[in-house]
């Protein structure tokens, strides 16, 4: 088939690549000539593990197109996918001033030959229908066209293989045509179907969101409670998780969520339910937790480094990601760095991002050893492998006062206190 993709960030480059990969013929439009110029040369912008390999591969292939003219791409498109962002705005609500411009800007350039306007970004139940009446008042008449949503849920950090393998592909529309032309593209992947309305298929990811959310702030509700009790929240949520119902996968406390997803969408699945007249006290409660989870572990860091002489180990929002949006890492750097701290971070990706956000005060450097010289304490913010079983002696040895504080929990606190570590992590002792 041949298919367009607005938008080349993690959700439009990620998908595009797949589906190039599977034979199709792909578009890519975006607004910036230089990025286009770097993604024609194989550098996929952003990092993600396994996607400079697939992109180069259909680039040599000649199934994945980049341009900045829709007029390249839409008019023999049979798909157009709008992957573009979908922000907070300052009150929460998600601004959709890129996808209703973007929709215009599409029906502008349809062809004469039936298309499915199809919508990867998250939005807000309704806005595929406003989506169609933008491209029914813009369009050339004899275009023939039907929208549908089709939600993604590939995770940063393991996009490729989500999107290659997933559990479910989410088709809404009112169109059984559209329906079909969009079973037909996802054929060759494996999960299962859900055909639903187009309301439904809006609010499916948007719940599924949240209820991970819910689910991780429920884990920091319960380590606040260990960490006062004397019970240990792994243990805890390894007894809670074995029961089948539960589950134990995003029963993970720290410092709270980040990342350009779950942020942003508990906050627009409570505009979208009080714009309606729905108590939203439970998104409202994992938010405020979210936030207490990080302020918890800020008042920690300020209680037990009197020195404020400090190495931070991670700043992404997760591993195998360079994407610091919305970062616990930027929130809790920015506290310590008004209390007067003084800062070495390391990161194996995340650095130049960084670096760009918090330009002063800190001292970036190349390798996490480096960033533990003569400090008073270690931070552990994001749960890169390579901390997990690196060689703590020699850590312990270059620090000035061996102290580690794990925002997410990755040593065995009776090993680390035995090589001579005082560790502090969260919900355990
Ligand atoms: C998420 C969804 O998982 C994905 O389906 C959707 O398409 C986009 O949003 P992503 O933001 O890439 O993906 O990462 P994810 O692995 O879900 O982690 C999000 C945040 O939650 C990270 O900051 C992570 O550190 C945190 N987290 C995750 C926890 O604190 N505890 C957990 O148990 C799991």
């Amino acid at each position: 088939m041949t298919i367009t993709f607005v938008g080349h960030g993690y959700v439009g480059i990620v998908t595009a690549c797949v589906f190039a990969d599977l034979g199709n013929t792909v578009y890519v439009i975006g607004r910036t000539p230089e990025k286009i110029k770097k993604l024609e040369s194989g550098d996929p912008i952003i990092f993600e593990p396994g996607l400079q390999e697939v992109l180069k591969r259909n680039l040599l292939a000649k199934r994945i197109i980049f341009t900045t003219d829709y007029n390249v791409a839409i008019p023999s498109s049979e798909i157009i996918f709008l992957a573009v962002g979908t922000p907070p705005k300052e009150n929460g609500e998600a601004d959709l001033t890129s996808i209703f411009s973007v929709a215009k800007e599409i029906s502008k350039h349809l062809g004469k030959h039936y298309s499915v306007i199809s919508c990867k970004s998250t939005v807000p139940v309704g806005t595929n229908r406003k989506i169609k009446d933008i491209i029914e008042k813009n369009k050339p008449k004899n275009a023939l066209f039907d929208v549908a949503s089709c939600p993604e849920f590939l995770r940063e950090g393991t996009a490729v293989n989500d999107t290659f393998f997933p559990d479910r592909v989410v088709v809404g529309s009112d169109s059984k045509r559209a329906i079909q032309m969009l079973l037909k593209l996802h054929k060759p992947l494996p999960g299962e179907r859900i055909i639903v309305r187009l309301e439904s298929a809006e609010i499916i990811k948007y719940a599924s969101n949240s209820i991970l959310s819910t689910k991780i702030s429920f884990a920091n509700l319960v380590s606040f409670l260990c960490e006062k009790t004397g019970a240990d929240v792994e243990e805890v949520l390894d007894g809670v998780g074995l029961d089948k119902r539960i589950g134990r996968s995003f029963l993970f406390p720290g410092i709270g969520y980040g990342g350009s997803c779950f942020p942003k969408d508990v906050l627009a699945l409570i505009k979208t339910g009080e714009s309606l007249g729905i108590d939203m006290k439970l998104l409202i409660a994992v938010n405020d937790i979210n936030q207490r989870a990080r302020d918890n572990f800020i008042e920690k860091i300020i209680s037990k480094t009197p020195s404020k002489n400090i190495g931070i180990w991670g700043l992404s929002f997760k591993p195998n990601t360079d994407d610091i949006r919305f970062a616990p890492s930027i929130y809790i750097i920015e506290k310590l760095l008004a209390h007067g701290y003084k800062i070495k971070a390391y990161d194996p990706q995340a650095m130049e991002h960084t670096k760009k956000e918090l330009n002063h005060g800190i001292i970036f450097v190349r390798s996490a050893f480096d960033a533990v010289k003569d400090t008073d304490a270690l931070i552990i913010l994001t749960e890169w492998n390579e901390f997990k079983q690196i060689n703590l002696h020699a850590i312990k040895d270059l620090m000035k006062t061996p102290v580690i504080i794990d925002g997410r929990n990755i040593y065995d606190p009776t090993t680390i206190k035995e090589i001579g570590f005082t560790y502090y992590a969260v919900g355990r002792q």
